[in-house]
Parts: structure tokens; C-alpha cells; sequence
């Protein structure tokens, strides 16, 4: 069976992109990386998808001003133009609208660092230590409108140590999320997962 090409989706840092990208030098991994797109120019990941031999673009969201769904059609051409099967948003920080999200619908994860529903949002880490809470992690999730919301096709706990601060807390659960990333888009490229079983399951949870 050929294997699933993939766009990663990136901000900046783009340590999960480098996570998915490792996974997919496994001969018997059945996706490849065949892009990586940032909407800022200067984010640390399109150097490292550069040197691990991955194709990247730069869509800078700032150029299309205010016109959301021009930065949008720019972003699915340069999907389009890479034959891209399927999507994976990985530290990128732009709210995608209805359109681009149908567009893909099946077909685009994200990964958040908490145990969602809870800690939808930004700054978790310190929002998790805030509500005291015992256990925090990670989630995959297929993408809908609405933010952080999907059905979940993987997620991962970790615990709140005594003396944590946001960042031992994200240390630890950065490890997490770069296991379940490539397990999740393994699953989804597979056919193991799918948005239909995925919202059936929490359905019944
Ligand atoms: C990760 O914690 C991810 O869960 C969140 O943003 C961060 C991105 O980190 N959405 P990186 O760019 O993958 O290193």
C-alpha cells in the first residue's frame, strides 16, 4: 500500500514536526512527511524540516491582513499542490475557520497539551498547576470548528510532582506528546482511526 503524504503544520519550535518526521523514516511507517508549512517565516522547525530533507513553505498569515479565508486558500493550494492525503497541526497558532476545517475533515489532527476537555486553550502547563491538578498529559484529536473540541484518538497521562513548575511540567508531558503524535497519525494513515469511530466512541464514553 503507498504510503499517506503528510503537511505538518507549524508555528515555531516544531519539536512534535520533528518527532512525526523521525517516525516516518520507519520503513514500515505508512505515512511520509512531505511537507511542512509555517505561517511565520522565522520558526525554528522550517530550519530542522530543511535539514531532515523535508520540503517546506512559508504562508505568512500577516501578508493577507485581515482576510482569513485568502490565507486559507493559500495554505489548501500549497496542500493541494504537494498531493497531501492528510494533516497534522503541531504548535501552529492560527484558529482555522469552518471552511478549511470541512475542507480537510477526516484528515486533519492537532495536538494539545492537556487532557482535554479540560484545559482547552492556551498556557495549560501553568493552568493545570493553578487548578492543582493531580494528573495533566496530551491529547490528539481530529480537528472540528469549534477549538480543541474533536473526538480524541489519543491521549496520555502523566502526573503533577510535588515542586513542578510550567516548565518541568511541560518536559514532561512534551515527552508524551512526541510518542502519541506518530502513534495517532499511524493509526489515522492505517485506517485504525477514523472521525466517524472516533465521535461514536466518546458518544458512548
Ligand atoms: C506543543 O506543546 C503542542 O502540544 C502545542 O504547542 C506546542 C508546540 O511545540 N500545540 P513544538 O513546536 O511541537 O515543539
Amino acid at each position: 500500500m503507498s504510503k499517506k503524504r503528510v503537511a505538518v503544520l507549524i508555528s515555531g519550535r516544531g519539536s512534535n514536526m520533528t518527532a512525526l518526521i523521525e517516525a516516518a523514516r520507519q520503513r514500515d511507517y505508512p505515512a511520509e512527511i512531505a511537507l511542512v508549512v509555517s505561517n511565520r517565516p522565522g520558526a525554528q522547525g522550517l530550519g530542522r524540516a530543511g535539514d531532515a530533507g523535508v520540503a517546506t513553505a512559508i504562508v505568512d498569515h500577516t501578508t493577507f491582513g485581515d482576510d482569513r479565508e485568502a490565507f486559507e486558500r493559500a495554505l489548501d493550494a500549497q496542500l493541494r499542490t504537494h498531493r497531501i492525503d492528510l494533516v497534522c497541526l503541531a504548535g501552529f497558532m492560527r484558529l482555522l475557520s469552518p471552511w478549511f476545517v470541512a475542507r480537510w475533515s477526516g484528515r486533519l489532527l492537532n495536538i494539545h497539551p492537556a487532557l482535554l476537555p479540560q484545559f482547552k486553550g492556551l498556557d495549560t502547563h501553568r493552568r493545570a498547576l493553578a487548578a492543582g491538578a493531580k494528573r495533566h498529559g496530551a491529547t490528539v484529536h481530529f480537528v472540528v470548528a469549534e477549538m480543541d473540541s474533536g473526538p480524541i484518538v489519543a491521549q496520555e497521562s502523566v502526573p503533577v510532582l510535588e515542586g513542578d513548575t510550567e516548565e518541568t511540567l511541560a518536559r514532561r508531558v512534551l515527552e508524551v506528546e512526541h510518542r502519541i503524535y506518530p502513534e495517532a497519525l499511524r493509526a489515522l494513515a492505517e485506517g485504525r482511526a477514523s472521525l466517524a469511530a472516533a465521535a461514536t466512541q466518546e458518544d458512548t464514553r
